[in-house]
C-alpha cells in the first residue's frame, strides 16, 4: 500500500427488503476477504433493520469502498456520519466483525447509555465509533 493517511468511515443505513441471514453472511464473508486485501479494519452492527458501520484504512481504499457502499442495493438511506483522516487507527484489528444478535446489541446499547427507542441519528461520529468498536470486541474475529 502506497498511501498511508489513516482514514475513518462511519455511516448508518437501512437493510433492504429481502436481505436475509444468508445474504448477510455472504456480505460479511466477502467483505472480510476484501478488507483483508485492502488493509481495512472495522465492524458492522445490525439492529432492527439499521446497519451501523465503522471502518478504518488507507484514505484511497476507504474512499473507494464508500463509493461502492453507496451503490450497493442491499441497503438504502446510507447516511454518512464521518469520512475523515484520523491521527491514528483506533478500531480493533478485525477485518470485519458482525454483531446482529438482538439481545447482544441491546446489552451493548445499554452499556453505552442508549435507551429505547434507538435512533442512530442521535449518535455523533465518536459515539458511533465507540459503539461499533465495542461490538467488535464482543465478537472478536482476530486478524490472522
Ligand atoms: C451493510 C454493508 C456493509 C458492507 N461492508 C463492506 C466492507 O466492509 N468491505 C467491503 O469490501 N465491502 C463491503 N460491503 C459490500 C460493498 O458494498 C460492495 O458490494 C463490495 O465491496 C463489492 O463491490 P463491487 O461489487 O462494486 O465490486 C458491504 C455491503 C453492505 C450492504
Amino acid at each position: 500500500m502506497t498511501s498511508t493517511v489513516p482514514t475513518r468511515l462511519v455511516y448508518h443505513s437501512r437493510i433492504a427488503e429481502g436481505v436475509d441471514a444468508a445474504e448477510l453472511a455472504a456480505i460479511v464473508e466477502a467483505s472480510r476477504n476484501r478488507n483483508r486485501t485492502a488493509g481495512i479494519t472495522g465492524g458492522l452492527v445490525l439492529y432492527r433493520g439499521v446497519f451501523m458501520q465503522a471502518l478504518e484504512g488507507d484514505s484511497v481504499a476507504i474512499g473507494d469502498l464508500f463509493l461502492r457502499l453507496l451503490d450497493d442495493p442491499r441497503h438504502e438511506a446510507v447516511t454518512l456520519v464521518q469520512l475523515a483522516p484520523v491521527a491514528e487507527r483506533t478500531l480493533p484489528e478485525v477485518w470485519l466483525s458482525l454483531l446482529d444478535d438482538e439481545d447482544a446489541v441491546e446489552e451493548l446499547l445499554a452499556r453505552h447509555d442508549l435507551r429505547p427507542p434507538f435512533d442512530p441519528r442521535a449518535l455523533d461520529a465518536d459515539a458511533m465509533t465507540r459503539l461499533v468498536s465495542d461490538a467488535c470486541l464482543a465478537r472478536a474475529y482476530l486478524l490472522d
